[in-house]
């Protein structure tokens, strides 16, 4: 990945020029960065929290002084955050207020097939539907989102998403920056017309130049001269971050998709494509009180258009601060021996060719069609290639967190060699990944995270039996 990077990188999605000419004029770093709310149980048990959900259409404020129609989760644009536990059950009952159906995935969580929000299981207008999460996993940065069949990328653009972070004994024990000074970060993109109305065109990333961080544009965050723990997901349907900071200094990795890496990992960059997640650390205390410091995306036509801008943070003064970041954060598990290996191509009608399908080993999603069938219990290894010219991709799987062996041949830089659900692949890119079924049985699916990509058919069934 980095070697593609040091050779300038592949073309993404966005061309020079695109620039914010389609919606409203927004200066950047004018908008504070909310933070979303933090959804409390309406009951808890000895063993289990229980929330409410309501979906619904709602106006509210994302660019300044404006209204515009979205899709929520409880009215707010990304959803509430849910706090969870590790080895304690979430109880998440779900009402459709909205006039289609949707269906709720939780991104990264091993769930039996009845709450893993499946495309074909949807929750009709009026109706509600209960998720119970029994959170058998490590800590981790998970996510919730529309899934519903033919309309998830539609549905998570317009709103249907919100962070899910689970967290565990052995984390809280690390001393990392926790309370306020733990921010999620939501990062995606959208493109607004000039009334401020959201548009949504299956595919077309390139119109999609406004950044929304927690739902504003561009925000700032003041932030004290201490350390701070951010979680940070990319919730865009296909726009991939390169994100580093404006001095060029490094940030502290201390976790990835499905939960903490074994050391922190120091990095220059954090490359998240739609789907995948970052859990750092930034520590402002080396900071001058007033230096304004910009997170900016280094994959677009170049820093000075605004979707090479993301936010900005604003240091204040230095204040006491106990945290820490141990050297020694987990043990990942080990590894056993693989006894099955499969391969899987991604391929998408080119741009300009006239198609617009996407296909995994040449076929388009089927829900009547089981393409994988796995034994439980198995360690598979999984050879995924983008077959694409042009298009980067990405894959991911429900049920399992998978470890990633190789990219090229190549051993992937600390951050990808965590537990991952999503992994990127730029066009021509191969990663091999490892994973173990042995939790749930059934009928999971597997695709693109790139979900105009999803929604086009790069899309597949897998049967653990
Ligand atoms: Cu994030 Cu099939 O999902
Ligand atoms: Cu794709």
């Amino acid at each position: 990945l980095f070697q593609t990077l040091a050779a300038g990188g592949p073309a993404n999605a966005a061309p020079a020029g695109a620039g914010a000419a389609a919606g409203p004029a927004v200066t950047p770093f004018t908008v504070p960065l909310p933070v979303p709310k933090v959804l409390r149980p309406y009951r808890r048990t000895r063993s289990a929290d229980h929330y409410a959900v309501a979906m619904s259409r709602t106006s509210l404020e994302i660019l300044p002084g404006r209204r515009t129609e979205v899709l929520t989760y409880n009215g707010s644009f990304p959803g509430p955050t849910i706090r969870a536990r590790s080895g304690r059950t979430a109880v998440v009952r779900q009402i459709n207020l909205l006039d289609m159906p949707t269906s709720v995935h939780l991104h990264g969580a091993n769930n039996p097939v009845e709450s893993d929000g499946g495309m074909m299981d949807t929750i009709a207008p009026g109706r509600s539907k209960t998720y119970v999460y029994a959170n058998r996993q490590p800590g981790a940065t998970l996510w919730t989102h529309d899934h519903a069949h033919h309309m998830e990328s539609e549905h998570v653009y317009r709103g249907l998403s919100g962070l899910y972070l689970l967290g565990d004994e052995q984390e809280d024990a690390l001393g990392l920056p926790s309370g306020r000074y733990e921010v999620p970060l939501v990062l995606r993109d959208a493109h607004f017309d000039a009334s401020g109305r959201m548009v949504y065109t299956m595919d077309d990333a390139e119109n999609r130049t406004t950044i929304l961080v927690n739902g504003r544009p561009w925000p700032y965050m003041k932030v004290e001269g201490r350390k701070y723990r951010f979680r940070m997901l990319n919730s865009s349907n296909l726009r991939i971050f390169i994100l580093a900071l404006s001095d060029g200094s490094q940030v502290t990795q201390i976790g990835a998709d499905g939960g903490l890496l074994p050391a922190p990992a120091p990095t220059p960059v954090l490359v998240l494509s739609p789907g995948e997640r970052a859990d750092f650390v930034i520590d402002f205390s080396k900071y001058a009180p007033g230096t304004q410091l910009e997170l900016s995306n280094m994959l677009g036509p170049g820093p000075a258009d605004l979707v090479g801008r993301i936010m900005r943070f604003d240091v204040g003064d230095r204040t006491p601060d106990d945290s820490r970041v141990p050297d020694v954060l987990t043990t990942l598990p080990a590894l056993p021996n693989p006894t099955v290996e499969r391969t899987f191509e991604l391929q998408m009608d080119e741009p300009g060719s006239g198609g617009h399908q996407a296909y995994i080993n040449g076929r388009t999603f089927d829900a009547n069609r089981i393409d994988t069938e796995i034994k439980w219990g198995t360690t598979e290894v999984w050879t995924v290639t983008n077959a694409s010219v042009t298009v980067p991709h990405n894959f991911h799987t429900h049920l399992v967190q998978f470890r990633i062996l190789e990219r090229d041949g190549q051993p992937v830089y600390p951050a990808e060699a965590g537990l991952k659900d999503t992994v990127l692949l730029f066009p021509g890119q191969t990663v091999k990944l490892q994973m173990t079924f042995d939790t749930h049985r059934g009928v999971y699916p597997y695709h693109c995270h790139m979900i105009d990509h999803s929604a086009m058919g790069m899309m597949a069934q897998m049967k653990i039996v």
